[in-house]
Parts: C-alpha cells; sequence; structure tokens
C-alpha cells in the first residue's frame, strides 16, 4: 500500500508509539511504516486526534474586522482545531436556505479547516429549509437575550423545539436569566445573569422540550446547571479556567455571556468533570477597540478557538485531568452529537491530528492568530500544537500554514436528502 502521508513515530493517547499511515484523507493503517509520497518524524509528539469546536462565530461579513472565516479557521488549526461549527447569530442572522448557503459559500472560500454552520431559531426562520441545505444542528438556540441575539418566550421557544424535534435536528440551547440594570463591573454581570438563573433556565427549557428531543445545553457555566441539565452538556474553558477574581473588577474583556463566576463556583465546576460532554469555545471575537467601550456598553465575547485544547493539554501534563477525557470531549462526543465521522487511529477514521510537543509553555496573545489580537487567558499554562493535518493534508508545520481543501459537514437533514 501507498500512503500520501505518514506519521512516524508519533506516541499515540495510549502510551503507545506507531506509525499512522494516511491515504484520501482516511486513516489506512496504524502501526508499523509504509511507503509514502510524504513523512513528517513524529518523535516526541503526543498525537491527537484534532478537536471539533462546536461553538465558535467566525463572524465575517459586516462583522469581517472582528474575525473573518480565514483569521478564525487558522486560529482553530494552530489550537489543534480541525473542525468549527459556526453559530448562526451573524449579521444577517441564519434564517433561510439562501442565508444558510451564501454563509457556506464564504466559508468554502475561506476555510482553512472543516466547517460547518448551523441554523438560527427564530419563529420566522424556515427550520425545515436549512435543515435540508445543509444546516449542522439549530441555534445557539436564545432562551436569554445576548450579543446579537434575542431572547424567546417560553411559548415561541415550546413550539421552536417541537419543529426541531419533527426534523430529527439537535437544538442547541443558550440558557440564562436577564435582569437587572446595565451592569458596570464583572460582579454586577455576574448578578444581572447569575448561575442561579442559568440552573432555572436550564430546568425550564428541558421542561418545554418534547421527549425525545436531542437536547444540546451550550456553555453552561455552574455546577448547579450542569446537574439540572438533560441532554447534553458543553462548557467553556474560559469557565473552567478563568473566574472574575482574576481580573480588574471592570476589565472588559473578561466580559461575556454567561459571565465568569468567582473561584469557588470555577472549581465547582471541575467537580463534574465526568458529566461534561463537550468543551468548545465559545469563540466570540470582538476588536479591541470595541472592547475599550466603557464596561456598560462594552460588548460580551471572548476569543478562545487557539487557546482551547492547549489550556486542557497542559492540565493534562500537570496531572489534573487524563488524555483519554480530553479526546472524548473535544473530538470524539462532539463528532458524535453531530454526526460527524470520528477523528482516530483506526482504519477508515477521518485523519485530522494534532502532534503536541512534551513542553508547557505560557499564553502570549501577541502569538495568536485571530484577528483581535487580544485573549483573556494571556499568561495561562498551555500546549500547543506544532504539526496539525487536516483532511490527511498537513495544514500546519512548525509554524507555517499551508492551504488544504477544507471539508464541509452538513447535518443529518441533507445527508438524508442526498440519499432519497
Ligand atoms: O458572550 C457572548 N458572545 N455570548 C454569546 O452568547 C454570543 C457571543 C457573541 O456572539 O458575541
Amino acid at each position: 500500500m501507498n500512503a500520501d502521508l505518514l506519521l512516524r513515530n508519533v506516541q499515540l493517547p495510549t502510551g503507545r508509539r506507531a506509525d499512522i499511515a494516511v491515504a484520501g484523507g482516511i486513516v489506512r493503517h496504524v502501526g508499523a511504516a509504509v511507503r509514502a509520497e510524504e513523512t513528517i518524524d513524529g518523535t516526541g509528539y503526543t498525537c491527537l486526534p484534532g478537536a471539533v469546536d462546536m461553538h465558535v462565530h467566525m463572524r465575517g461579513g459586516v462583522q469581517a474586522e472582528k474575525e473573518d472565516w480565514r483569521t478564525g479557521t487558522t486560529s482553530a488549526v494552530a489550537g489543534g482545531v480541525t473542525v468549527v461549527i459556526d453559530q448562526p447569530n451573524t449579521v444577517p442572522p441564519i434564517t433561510t436556505p439562501e442565508l444558510l448557503r451564501a454563509r457556506l459559500c464564504e466559508a468554502k472560500e475561506q476555510a482553512v479547516c472543516g466547517f460547518g454552520v448551523n441554523a438560527g431559531v427564530v419563529p420566522e426562520a424556515d427550520l425545515a429549509g436549512m435543515w435540508e441545505a445543509g444546516a449542522t444542528a439549530f441555534g445557539e438556540t436564545f432562551a436569554a437575550p445576548s450579543s446579537y441575539g434575542e431572547g424567546l418566550d417560553e411559548e415561541t421557544l415550546r413550539g421552536l423545539l417541537a419543529r426541531i424535534h419533527a426534523l430529527g435536528g439537535v437544538a442547541t440551547i443558550h440558557a440564562e436569566e436577564v435582569g437587572g440594570r446595565a451592569p458596570a463591573t464583572l460582579a454586577d454581570h455576574d448578578r444581572a445573569r447569575p448561575g442561579e438563573g442559568e440552573a432555572r433556565a436550564v430546568q425550564k427549557v428541558a421542561g418545554l422540550a418534547p421527549a425525545g428531543l436531542r437536547l444540546h445545553f451550550c456553555h453552561l457555566s455552574t455546577a448547579a446547571s450542569v446537574r439540572a441539565a438533560r441532554g447534553t452538556v458543553e462548557v467553556t474553558p474560559h469557565h473552567l479556567f478563568l473566574s472574575r477574581e482574576m481580573f480588574d473588577p471592570g476589565d472588559t474583556h473578561a466580559r461575556m455571556n454567561p459571565p465568569l463566576r468567582d473561584e469557588k463556583t470555577r472549581r465547582e465546576l471541575w467537580s463534574c468533570w465526568e458529566r461534561i460532554d463537550v468543551v468548545a469555545s465559545d469563540h466570540a471575537p470582538h476588536t479591541a477597540r470595541e472592547k475599550e467601550a466603557p464596561f456598560e456598553t462594552a460588548p460580551s465575547g471572548i476569543p478562545g478557538v487557539e487557546t482551547m485544547v492547549p489550556l486542557l493539554v497542559a492540565a493534562v501534563q500537570e496531572g489534573r485531568i487524563t488524555l483519554a477525557s480530553v479526546i472524548e470531549k473535544t473530538s470524539w462526543n462532539p463528532a458524535a452529537i453531530l454526526g460527524i465521522p470520528r477523528a482516530g487511529f483506526e482504519p477508515g477514521d477521518r485523519a485530522d491530528y494534532a502532534l503536541y510537543p512534551s513542553e508547557v509553555t505560557r499564553i502570549d496573545a501577541s502569538l495568536l492568530h485571530a484577528k483581535c489580537g487580544w485573549s483573556p487567558f494571556e499568561g495561562l499554562d498551555a500546549v500547543f500544537p506544532e504539526v496539525v493535518i487536516v483532511g490527511g493534508a498537513q495544514a500546519y508545520v512548525h509554524g507555517d500554514l499551508r492551504e488544504i481543501h477544507a471539508a464541509w459537514y452538513p447535518g443529518r437533514g441533507y445527508l438524508s436528502r442526498e440519499n432519497k
């Protein structure tokens, strides 16, 4: 057998050393070396499956000053993420098959990693049309208002969840309760969108959902919310690694929805690690200039796609979590939830990988690839990949980014239409 690419002498997550032979974007053989067109020496690196970040806002269009598909997916690849799923709260929001197709065209032209685009969930949206046109999943569905998204009332939400259930799609939910005046500090923001309110909103949405709906709760920020959830649970690196006490009270760079909690709540979230299905970044960049606004009016959202896996790999190196749990939560579980072929080490698996060195470094925003140029994770321990393979091709090699053909991952509505 002749392979396109051979990853030589890499360490698999089990600790075993092997050569991985890839052809046509698929794993052909894991074991001893075979002849290949190209070879990468993986000695000294741990090979992880590429991550599927199922919650990113790639911006673009009229918001291209914040981020675009090229810079956002470059940032993803440099952080070991080989598939990103874009949220539909763009300007304008994705509510029709035409808007979805236009968004997919923008992605196809610019993306340097695999991608999917979700359908917006609002009463006037053509959910069935977008599902057939290839939406990967539905939402984030705003059960509370957030940046570029209006909160939906209970009856509207109930009706929309029933429509998603009838289509057989995954409903992804942004659950919060919002009250009070415009917050002036991080603590105010935490009080205005409290953890207890998030847990209540989770319970409320679970109660509105028809039995059998595939429900996925996005970016839960407290242990109580995780325990209250039904379906699958996602958390973010910022709620795991950052608390509001780590920032000056008025620092807008730590403003996002749901808000950062206090240190005690952050630590409690780790106690739910086993129950958490997915870690996703909620990469939602705003420009440095926008974040200079007074806290009351500064936009919510932070970049994070590039630092997600590096933070988790550092936590593995420090003995806090297992490598197996990181692979499940960043790659295998999100792929299974969305119906994306799994990246792994068996013949037939998708050949998306990232090779990580053993040295832990510190996050330095000036070295990251997102357009906004800042990171709330500055100075935290991280392990960045040095080689990233996307669809069997070398996408990122020791800091050098290569052009690759980025695959699209549509949802089951598109796939079943094709099989009709
Ligand atoms: O902080 C956030 N920013 N939370 C969201 O739900 C939306 C996001 C954005 O798009 O900026």
